[in-house]
């Protein structure tokens, strides 16, 4: 390895030890706890039973903002690919561990987005409609009442971190 990849690497692991720490702290700020996850992945498959229809519906909200169809459009992002990371993300708020490994993955994409210049207004507002739809969803299948809750905290802990990047700064 080289003496410059190394630095770039040493540099990524400080990064990542710092999201980890912030990632901590934001749990306790919302109460995520072992408890709460138990509560949410005991529900996780009626949840997960209803994630199509919350993909598309978030799709709708995506594909109708002019902002967003012009990043579209300049990145060549199909309905279809963006339908897979879509799924992909829900089942990680869903079946992530909350660790060092799902900050790791939630680095990864803030960086992928950082990449192409998505705007922190059009994540939020994004998982604003995940947030909305997930809520509608459960409302139609028999889950406890507890999980509403758990499961909003847990799509605002993705949000944060995903974006956690920018607020390092600070
Ligand atoms: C809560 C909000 C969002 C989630 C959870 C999400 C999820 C993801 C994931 C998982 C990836 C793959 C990252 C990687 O390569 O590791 C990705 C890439 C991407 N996202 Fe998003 N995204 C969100 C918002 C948006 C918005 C608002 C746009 C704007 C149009 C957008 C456009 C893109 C583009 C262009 C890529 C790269 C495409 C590719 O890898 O083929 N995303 N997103």
């Amino acid at each position: 390895m080289s003496v410059e990849d190394r630095t770039r690497s040493e540099e990524y692991e400080g990064v990542l030890e710092k999201l980890f720490t912030l990632s901590t702290a934001y749990k306790r700020f919302l109460g995520i706890n072992e408890e709460s996850l138990r509560k949410l992945r005991a529900q996780r498959d009626k949840i997960l039973s209803r994630m199509e229809e919350v993909v598309f519906k978030v799709l709708d909200s995506l594909l109708a903002n002019d902002e967003a169809l012009e990043i579209i459009k300049r990145t060549g992002l199909t309905k279809e690919r963006a339908s897979q990371l879509f799924k992909y993300s829900y089942t990680l708020f869903l079946e992530g561990g909350y660790d060092k490994e799902h900050v790791q993955k939630l680095f990864r994409i803030g960086l992928a987005h950082a990449r192409v210049r998505v705007p922190e207004r059009l994540m939020i507002l994004t998982a604003g409609a995940f947030l909305r739809e997930a809520l509608r969803s459960l409302g139609k299948v028999d889950v406890s009442k507890d999980v509403f809750p758990v499961l909003s905290d847990c799509i605002f802990w993705n949000l944060c971190l995903m974006k956690a990047t920018s607020f390092l700064g600070d």
